[in-house]
């Protein structure tokens, strides 16, 4: 055989490592679909069409909207991406004005280039203790919807991938006072509907629109995520042709059958399990209380800096002064466990429904030996970060289609970008296409590199030239 692929993952499937990443079914635990391939079948007679769903599948969206609190549910074959650049599609035509929270996903950009709308941004707030990016604050979005009266739609994300929650509530209330409809990508967040402990589902706060990637917390594949709608402000027929638009003509059956069996696995055992994963969250919060060089972001900072809720499924660890990358490194190659990220300042356990109590076991034992040993490991210097509103001279779209060059970073300043340039941590754009470069912008972006934080988006590996528009 030579499929590196195929074989690459069957080696890691086979191996002991334990996965606390995505997708939420944790590599087959918990997830129960025999025979996969044999129900893989395309839109043969009796068994509907994603696109004109009046069938079977229009009946498991019903069952899903359902169990999700919503009025109507659609599935998403491509992942939440595809509802984010659908959502934003069905809202706004080119030229017209759409609210971004600044921390949004790629994805938002990418929808703003497909419909041609145009950027106002909400900036979030800083978390200090952690200096992670977070919620975004009632007041400012209210700001920012008065000074952009004519804005179609407000588009924030809630939980973070942090797990930090935003006042859904209020925003809700302030953007429908203005007849705009508020979208939320609740990418990270479609367990929350299912246990107390968790904060509010932005389908529960009244959000119009909320998209859930099912397969990042829940037993559910990769790219089978939901769109979820209530209220009347969303054109319904024109959002779905826009799903239509942006996905594959040949959804595959696998992917919506395990939505499908998802849904009915949360109906009939997802209150006693999800009690269990609650008491095993609980648990591990507890025994990892103590550590002395890691901290593990809780819900003490709600309150501050605007931060409304936390999520506590999310499992951060932070430390001051170590490189996070390493801890990441040690869990794989001495204790077998796999992360869904680690970064300079933190790294993230994806935790789901389907982890066992001896994958939590496995976790916190390694954690807790690690942290004993932080001293011995590489430190890094801490980064504050600082992100001047951006000044948007053209859309992203006319950005996008622009001719452009490549030009040294010290003589930018006063052009337009033709690209993103993303520190990370924490992931957020420092500037977008069709943003001016101010001289603030270019201090900023050498102190980072100065300071060799991971800079994705710059033309070349020395972080010295930068795209502009010509
Ligand atoms: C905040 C956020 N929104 C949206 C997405 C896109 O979700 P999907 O991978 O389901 O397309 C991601 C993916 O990582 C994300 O982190």
């Amino acid at each position: 055989m030579n499929a590196p692929l195929f074989e690459k993952l069957n080696t890691y499937k086979d191996s002991d490592v334990y996965p606390f990443h995505m997708p939420g079914h944790k590599m087959g635990r918990g997830i129960d679909i025999k025979d996969v391939f044999a129900m893989d079948i395309t839109e043969i007679d009796g068994f509907d069409n994603l696109h004109h769903a009046e069938g079977v599948i229009d009946e498991a969206q019903k069952m899903c909207a359902k169990t999700f609190g919503a009025e109507e549910s659609f599935f998403i074959v491509n992942g939440s991406s595809s509802g984010i650049i659908a959502a934003i599609m069905s809202i706004c035509g080119d030229g017209e004005k759409i609210i971004i929270a600044r921390n949004s996903h790629k994805s938002v950009m990418d929808g703003l280039v497909l419909s041609g709308a145009n950027p106002s941004y909400v900036m979030p707030e800083i978390v200090e203790e952690y200096n992670v990016f977070g919620a975004v604050s009632t007041e400012e979005v209210e700001k920012v919807c008065n000074e952009n009266p004519e804005a179609k739609a407000v588009i924030i994300v809630s939980p973070t991938f942090e797990g930090i929650v935003s006042d859904i509530d209020s925003i809700a209330n302030i953007v429908h006072q203005r007849n705009m409809l508020l979208i939320v990508d609740s990418a990270h967040g479609p367990h929350m509907h299912f246990n107390s402990y968790f904060p509010k589902t932005a389908i529960e706060c009244g959000a119009d629109i909320v998209i859930e990637s099912l397969h990042k917390t829940l037993p559910c594949p990769t790219q089978a995520s939901v769109l979820h709608i209530s209220g009347t402000r969303v054109n319904r027929e024109r959002l779905k042709k826009c799903l239509a638009m942006v996905q594959t003509s040949s959804p595959s059956y696998i992917f919506m059958a395990a939505i499908d069996k998802c849904r009915d696995y949360l109906d009939n055992q997802g209150k006693t399990d999800f009690e269990s994963y609650v008491i095993r969250l609980k648990k591990f919060r507890e025994d990892t209380k103590e550590l002395k060089n890691l901290r593990l972001m809780d819900d003490s900072i709600v309150g501050k800096n605007n931060v409304f809720d936390y999520d506590l499924g999310k499992l951060v660890f932070f430390s001051d002064s170590i490189n996070c990358i390493e801890i990441g490194d040690i869990l794989r190659k001495k204790y077998k466990i796999e992360l869904e990220m680690s970064c300079p300042t933190h790294c993230i356990a994806m935790t789901s429904v389907s982890d066992t109590q001896d994958g939590f076991d496995r976790l916190r034992n390694a954690i807790i030996d690690i942290d004993k040993t932080l001293d011995t490991i590489e430190k890094r210097k801490n980064v504050s970060f600082v992100f001047p509103k951006p000044v948007v001279k053209v859309s992203p779209r006319i950005a996008f289609y622009s001719k452009s060059t490549d030009v040294c970073l010290k003589d930018s300043i006063g052009e337009i970008s033709a690209e993103y340039v993303i520190p990370y941590p924490p992931g957020i754009p420092l500037i977008s296409p069709g943003e001016k470069i101010t001289a603030q912008i270019v201090n900023t972006l050498d102190k980072y590199i100065n300071d060799n934080v991971n800079i994705i988006g710059m033309k070349n590996s020395l972080l010295e030239k930068i795209s502009v528009l010509m």
